[in-house]
């Protein structure tokens, strides 16, 4: 009893003598919490007096000090703004507000948080600009605000946050240019800036980057050619830059420069010249993307080494010459087992659409060749392909028939072959595409009759059939599609019904 007794007097007495160090925090949160509401209200009610400041739900305190050291409300369905007495959790090293519908600004009192390593505050509607005074947390790691309504420019204070390795403002209202002071943050890793109104070339200060596993620079105005100092971060593995004003071509060995790849998108820009045969060389590439730009030459071949590919994007630019040999690359593709899009459509590409394409990934869900000048036929084996819901090869100079194992793909949802030169009957099989949603089959040489079985697709938006040959009676059946929101049927030898033309809305 007498133990017992002394023990409890002496914590009594060592809480004393802290004189209740917690209480800074806890008035900090308690006015932190005044300041949102919670949808979900699951975490901020045990944030009260009759518990315990540390086993408050979120909130992490140092073993020593019992100072909160981490506080985590990511996801919590938070909203309302951030009371500047956040400042005042000085022993905070990790604060995670993300994912929540936090307005306002950023205070400015966070930048008394000088423990901080680990900021996350994106996926929120955080508006203003990025404090100054945030840059004076100078042991920040990592530092998040994608995803929110920030504006002005990039600060070039961030420069002071030297220890940083995961910078990400994307997806703000972020104007001007990068400033060349950040070429000081030497660690980073991971630097995302994408889906912001940032201009201007990009500063050559940058080079000094070298540690760089990640940068996003899509979805801006960014200009000027592809920065040469970017082939210097052989750690690279994902590059994106999409959606900008680059121009100028790229170097023949880039794929032997950047070896890590494993997703490069340079999307809607203005590069020129060859694709680099090079890029077969990176073993791990997955995504390729060099669509809408302005590139020439041939497609390499040796994209069949590229084992891991899972979407070539290459389309609307001016690649092929109009000839044999332009298709032979989709040869070689039939080794991408992984393959799920393939979109080469709008180039200039000619020659015998090739029966290897019946040999391409099983995994293929989305194939255009579209635009295009290919001749020959489609082959039988195109059946082959079970996972297709979107198969475009229109504007194109295809002859023969629509093989009947085009009923095979069950998955199908587009199927467009207008402006070829398709001839013979539509195949009864069609019927059997279940999901199809929408058939343009326009500007061909289809004969015959409307195969009935079509009534079996009721999930039909658009059926354009119309310039072809085809005779004989409209089929009950089609006018009995629910779904139907387009039809056109004009300009064939049809009779039965008055519905001749484009109809419906
Ligand atoms: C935060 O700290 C400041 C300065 O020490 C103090 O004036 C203020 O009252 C504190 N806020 C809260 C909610 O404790
Ligand atoms: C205070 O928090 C505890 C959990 O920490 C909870 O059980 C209790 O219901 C809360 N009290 C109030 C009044 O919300
Ligand atoms: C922050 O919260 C988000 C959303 O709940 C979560 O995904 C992320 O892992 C958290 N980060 C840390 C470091 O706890
Ligand atoms: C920040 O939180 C989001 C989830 O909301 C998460 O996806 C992201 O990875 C986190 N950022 C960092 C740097 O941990
Ligand atoms: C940040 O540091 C500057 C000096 O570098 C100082 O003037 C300012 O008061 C500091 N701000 C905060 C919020 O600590
Ligand atoms: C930061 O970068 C700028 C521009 O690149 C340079 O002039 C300055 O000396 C750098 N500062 C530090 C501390 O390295
Ligand atoms: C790339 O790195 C090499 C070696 O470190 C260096 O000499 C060269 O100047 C760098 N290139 C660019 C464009 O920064
Ligand atoms: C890279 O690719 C080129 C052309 O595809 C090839 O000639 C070269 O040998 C490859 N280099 C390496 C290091 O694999
Ligand atoms: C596919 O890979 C095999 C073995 O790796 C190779 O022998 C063959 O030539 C390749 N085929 C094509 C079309 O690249
Ligand atoms: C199908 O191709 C025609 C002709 O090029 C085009 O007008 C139409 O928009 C295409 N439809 C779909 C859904 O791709
Ligand atoms: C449609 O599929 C069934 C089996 O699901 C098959 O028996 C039939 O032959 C197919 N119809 C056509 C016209 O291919
Ligand atoms: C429909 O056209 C085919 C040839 O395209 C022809 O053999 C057939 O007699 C025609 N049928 C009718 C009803 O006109």
């Amino acid at each position: 009893m007498r133990l017992f007794l002394l023990f409890s007097f002496s914590a009594l007495m060592l809480h004393e003598a802290y004189g209740f160090t917690d209480e800074p925090d806890r008035k900090a949160l308690l006015d932190l919490k005044s300041q949102v509401s919670e949808d979900k209200q699951d975490v901020l009610s045990s944030w009260n007096n009759s518990s315990p400041l540390c086993n408050w739900k979120g909130v992490t305190c140092g073993l020593k000090h019992k100072r909160v050291t981490r506080l985590d409300l990511g996801g919590c369905q938070l909203r309302g703004m951030i009371s500047p007495s956040i400042g005042n959790l000085s022993f905070l090293i990790s604060l995670n507000l993300s994912d929540n519908s936090i307005g306002g600004t950023i205070p400015y009192e966070v930048g008394n948080l000088f423990r901080l390593k680990y900021l996350n505050m994106s996926f929120n509607i955080l508006g203003g600009e990025i404090p100054v005074n945030l840059f004076n947390c100078s042991r920040l790691l990592d530092l998040d605000l994608w995803h929110n309504h920030l504006g002005g420019g990039v600060p070039s204070e961030l420069e002071s946050l030297e220890k940083l390795e995961i910078l990400d403002l994307s997806a703000n209202n972020l104007r001007g240019k990068l400033p060349a002071s950040l070429g000081n943050l030497t660690s980073l890793m991971r630097a995302e800036f994408s889906e912001n109104n940032l201009e201007g070339k990009v500063p050559d200060d940058l080079a000094r980057w070298t540690q760089l596993v990640y940068l996003g620079l899509g979805t801006n105005k960014f200009s000027g050619g592809f920065p040469p100092y970017i082939y210097n971060f052989s750690s690279l593995e994902y590059l994106d830059m999409f959606g900008n004003g680059f121009s100028g071509s790229l170097k023949p060995d880039f794929g032997n420069l950047l070896p890590k790849l494993r997703n490069l998108n340079m999307g809607i820009n203005s590069f020129t010249g060859p694709i680099p045969t090079t890029l077969s060389n990176i073993s791990n590439l997955q995504v390729l993307g060099i669509y809408q730009n302005k590139m020439t030459g041939s497609i390499p071949l040796s994209f069949g080494k590229l084992k891991n590919l899972q979407k070539l994007r290459l389309h609307n630019n001016s690649l092929g010459s109009y000839s044999s040999g332009d298709l032979d690359f989709l040869k070689a593709l039939s080794n991408c087992t992984q393959l799920h899009i393939l979109l080469v459509n709008r180039n200039r590409l000619g020659g015998d659409l090739p029966t290897s394409i019946t040999n391409l990934s099983t995994n293929l869900w989305k194939l255009d060749l579209g635009t295009n000048s290919i001749s020959g036929t489609i082959p039988y084996g195109i059946g082959n392909l079970v996972s297709l819901q979107k198969l475009v090869l229109r504007e194109n100079l295809l002859t023969g028939p629509l093989p009947s194992s085009i009923g095979k793909l069950s998955r199908l949802v587009l199927l467009n072959l207008t402006s070829n030169r398709i001839s013979g009957e539509i195949p009864s099989s069609i019927g059997n595409i279940t999901w199809l949603e929408k058939l343009y089959l326009s500007n061909n040489s289809f004969e015959g009759t409307i195969p009935h079985s079509l009534g079996q697709c009721k999930y039909i938006l658009y059926l354009y059939i119309g310039s072809n040959k085809l005779n004989g009676t409209i089929p009950q059946e089609i006018m009995q599609i629910q779904s139907l929101v387009g039809l056109d049927l004009s300009n064939n030898s049809l009779t039965g019904t008055s519905m001749h033309t484009v109809c419906c809305a």
